[in-house]
C-alpha cells in the first residue's frame, strides 16, 4: 500500500459543475514482452514498447456534477452507445476510485473511437485506457488544490492506465517507454511506466512498423485468460528471467543502434511469447499459417539483401515488421510484393515510433 500512496490525490478545493476534456494516447508494440502479472495488475517482467503514433484512440469525457452516490456511466464508440463496453470501464472506475475520490460525484459519457478498424485485430485497450485514464487525470487536475506537476502527471496517468490493462501503462509517453522494475533501469517501476531514461540512438526515434492483419476480429485468447497460463506454466520462472535478461541486453542496444542485436532480441521474445503459449495447458496456437509464411520470407529477404528489417508478435496472429526510416521504400516495396498476399484482404497499417499521448 505505501507504494501506492504517493497517488492518493491532495486537497480537492474546486468542483466544475460540467465540461469536457479530449485526449489522444497511442497504441503501443512490446520489443520486451510482459506475459504474466500478479497482485493488481503489476508485471512479472519488465518490458519496453515503441510507442505507436498512427495507431491510436481519441477519447472525449463529459462531465456533469450530481449529487447520488453511485456511478453513471455510458459509453459511446464511433458515436454509438456500446452497453457491452460499460462494465468494463465500470469496473475501471471502481478500481481507480481510491486513487481519484471525485468519480462518483460527476456523471460521465465517454466518447471514444480508435483510429484502426475495430475489426482490426489491433487491441484498443491500450491507448483506450490511457486515453480513459488522461481524461480522468486532467480533470482531477482542475479539482486540486495543488496541480500536478508535467512528471507527476505523467506518471499517475501511467498508474491508473495501468489499472484499467497492464500494456496501457506503455502508452503515455514515446518513443520508448519501459514498465516493470528493473534493476538496470534508474527510476522503473511495477506501478506505472517511465521513458527510458537513457540515452537512444537516432535510428529509433522514427523506427517504422507495418502491421500486418492476417487475422481480423476478436482476439483467440483474452490476455486475462492468457496471463492467467502463466501462473501454472512449467517454465514461467525461466520466461520471466529470460525477459529481464533481454531487456538487460537491450539497453546497450537502444543506445548503440546495433540493429543486428536488436533483431536477435525481438524475434527472440515474439517467438518466446508464442512459445509460453504453445507450451501452457490448455495450449494456444495463435499463429496462422500465414503468420509463419510471413516469418519465413521476413528471414529469407533479410539474408539475400542485408535489410535489417525484422518482425514482432502480439497475442495474435498479426505480424508487426519493424525496420529502419531509411530502409522504408525497399522494405514497403517488398512488403507489396511479397507479404501483403497473406494479409486478410490485403490489409496493413503503416505505422511508426510515436511521442506519446497529447491533449486534442
Ligand atoms: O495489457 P494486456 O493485459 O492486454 O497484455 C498485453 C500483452 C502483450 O501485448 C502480449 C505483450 C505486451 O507487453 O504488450
Amino acid at each position: 500500500m505505501s507504494a501506492t500512496k504517493q497517488f492518493f490525490p491532495n486537497t480537492y478545493r474546486n468542483f466544475p459543475s460540467h465540461g469536457k476534456i479530449t485526449y489522444q494516447a497511442p497504441s503501443n508494440i512490446a520489443l520486451v514482452k510482459y506475459w504474466g502479472k500478479y497482485g493488481e495488475q503489476l508485471p512479472k517482467n519488465a518490458s519496453i514498447s515503441f510507442t505507436l503514433d498512427a495507431c491510436h484512440t481519441q477519447t472525449k469525457l463529459h462531465f456533469k456534477r450530481k449529487d447520488s452516490e453511485d456511478y453513471r456511466i455510458e459509453v459511446q464508440m464511433d458515436g454509438k452507445r456500446v452497453p457491452n463496453f460499460e462494465p468494463k470501464i465500470l469496473k475501471f472506475f471502481e478500481r481507480i476510485e481510491p486513487y481519484m475520490p471525485f468519480l462518483k460525484d460527476y456523471e460521465f459519457l465517454v466518447e471514444t473511437s480508435n483510429s484502426f478498424p475495430h475489426s482490426s485485430g489491433i487491441a484498443s485497450s491500450a491507448s483506450g485506457m490511457s486515453a480513459l485514464a488522461l481524461c480522468l487525470l486532467a480533470l482531477e487536475q482542475q479539482l486540486l488544490d495543488q496541480p500536478y506537476s508535467e512528471e507527476e502527471f505523467k506518471r499517475k496517468a501511467s498508474f491508473l492506465a495501468r489499472l484499467g490493462s497492464g500494456s496501457a501503462a506503455r502508452s503515455v509517453e514515446g518513443p520508448l517507454v519501459v514498465w516493470g522494475m528493473h534493476e538496470h533501469i534508474v527510476g522503473s517501476s511495477d506501478l506505472y511506466g517511465t521513458k527510458l531514461p537513457y540515452s537512444v540512438h537516432k535510428i529509433f526515434g522514427n523506427f517504422q512498423d507495418t502491421i500486418l492483419l492476417v487475422e481480423t476480429g476478436q482476439k483467440e485468447v483474452s490476455s486475462t485468460v492468457g496471463h492467467n497460463l502463466m501462473h501454472q506454466h512449467p517454465y514461467a520462472e525461466t520466461r520471466f528471467r529470460q525477459a529481464c535478461d533481454n531487456l538487460t541486453k537491450m539497453i546497450p542496444v537502444l543506445k548503440s543502434g546495433d540493429l543486428e542485436a536488436f533483431i536477435k532480441i525481438v524475434e527472440n521474445e515474439a517467438l518466446s511469447l508464442h512459445a509460453m503459449m504453445l507450451t501452457s495447458d490448455p495450449a494456444f496456437i495463435l499463429m496462422k499459417p500465414n503468420t509463419l509464411e510471413i516469418i519465413h520470407r521476413i528471414w529469407s529477404f533479410r539474408k539475400e539483401t542485408g535489410s535489417k528489417l525484422c518482425f514482432t508478435l502480439d497475442a495474435g496472429a498479426n505480424v508487426h515488421v519493424l525496420y529502419p526510416a531509411k530502409e522504408k521504400m525497399a522494405v514497403q516495396d517488398f512488403i507489396d510484393a511479397e507479404l501483403r498476399q497473406f494479409c486478410a484482404d490485403g490489409r496493413l497499417i503503416h505505422d511508426q515510433a510515436g511521442q506519446g499521448a497529447r491533449l486534442v
